[in-house]
């Protein structure tokens, strides 16, 4: 029986299990939870803490950055730089890869989206981060170069994401299944509350951004569509619809009752493939739900094997209940060369 456990408790029981875990990265990703506690202790504070609104800067991608999306990359940083296990790290709200101190320097590199749906922040909805560990090709001494950081997803030793919603709960995997933690205010501690999370293979829930209907490509038209037909249609179901614009909210959602979620390429901006970020945002969600039976693909291609280009690159994303994303990537495999 481990649920109850500790989260770093767990992590060792796996390793003594014989999971192939290091000691560091068991710390590493002990150390991400505290600073998620951290950020949750602050976020949860709402108007108290006096940071909520727009900070008035923009970040390395055009977008404008709320004072907390600005302190929660600072209390990871800050955090995670003098644990002496990473050997740099690349933040949604930063350019350039984040240096680490040479006599710090540990064996990962670790990609975040320190605050995740941050425009619902202010209107007191559910919001999180998300975080991937990648091995330091260069090993822990040498200053990572930015090519180090451009690895597939399939390459991820460990992905998770914590859920700021009404309980605290930390998803995690390092390849052995996903499991739950859920914060125990009383102690400060993770604690594991579901062992082994299954995506249901099928689902009649879908979570679409509908505003975007206009921008869309035709397979994915074409697949709303026949949703929206319900049981009349090609489809023969009734669907439900969500939409809660924090994606930890909507994976966290499809971890625990099935579902698909679908950030789809669009054509507002020509020059981005997607909204949603590659290395912190698609890779990490793509390996928790694989790892839970779900897949996840840009509509044409598996996620976990696109080639990484830059830290901030985009990506279409649809992931969730497994028969239900094949049922998407041959929408957009049967339209061909139409598509974009
Ligand atoms: P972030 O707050 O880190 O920029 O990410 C927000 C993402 C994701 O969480 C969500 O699914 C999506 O953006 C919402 O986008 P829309 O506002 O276009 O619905
Ligand atoms: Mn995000
Ligand atoms: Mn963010």
């Amino acid at each position: 029986m481990t649920t109850g456990m500790k989260l770093k408790q767990f992590l060792l029981h796996e390793k003594r299990a014989g999971v192939d875990l290091s000691y560091d990265l068991i710390e590493l990703i002990h150390e991400v939870s505290i600073t998620c506690k951290e950020i949750n202790a602050t976020v949860s504070r709402g108007e108290l803490s006096g940071v909520l609104g727009v900070a008035g800067s923009e970040n390395v991608q055009g977008e404008t950055q709320k004072e907390l999306d600005i302190i929660t990359n600072d209390i990871m940083v800050d955090h995670m730089k003098f644990t002496g296990l990473v050997a740099g790290m690349g933040s949604e709200e930063v350019d350039d890869p984040i240096v680490v101190p040479a006599v710090e320097r540990g064996e990962y590199l670790l990609m975040f989206d320190p605050l995740d749906g941050s425009s619902n922040i202010d209107v007191n909805i559910s919001v999180g981060t998300i975080f991937s560990v990648l091995k330091a090709p260069m090993g822990c001494r040498a200053e990572p170069k930015l090519e180090d950081y451009y690895q597939k997803g399939t390459q991820q030793k460990a992905a998770g994401f914590v859920v700021y919603g009404p309980a605290t709960v930390l998803v995690l995997t390092t390849g052995q299944g996903v499991n739950m933690f859920t914060l125990d205010t009383r102690i400060g501690e993770f604690v594991l509350t579901t062992e082994g999370c299954q995506i249901p293979d099928e689902t009649t829930e879908y979570a679409i951004n509908m505003a975007n209907k206009r921008f869309w490509e035709k397979p994915m038209l074409q697949y709303i569509e026949d949703c929206l037909a319900g049981e009349k249609g090609p489809l023969g179901k009734r669907y439900n619809m969500r939409w809660v614009a924090s994606m930890v909210a909507e994976v966290y959602r499809i971890l625990v009752r099935g579902g698909i979620f679908m950030y789809p390429y669009d054509d507002r901006d020509p020059s981005k493939a997607g909204k949603l970020r590659l290395m912190y945002e698609a890779n990490p969600m793509s390996f928790i739900v694989e790892q839970a039976g779900g897949a996840s693909s840009t509509g044409r291609e598996r996620i976990l094997d696109v080639d990484a280009t830059g830290l901030h690159q985009r990506v279409p994303v649809v992931l969730g209940s497994k028969a239900e994303v094949e049922k998407v990537v041959e929408y957009h495999l049967k339209s061909g060369t139409e598509a974009a």
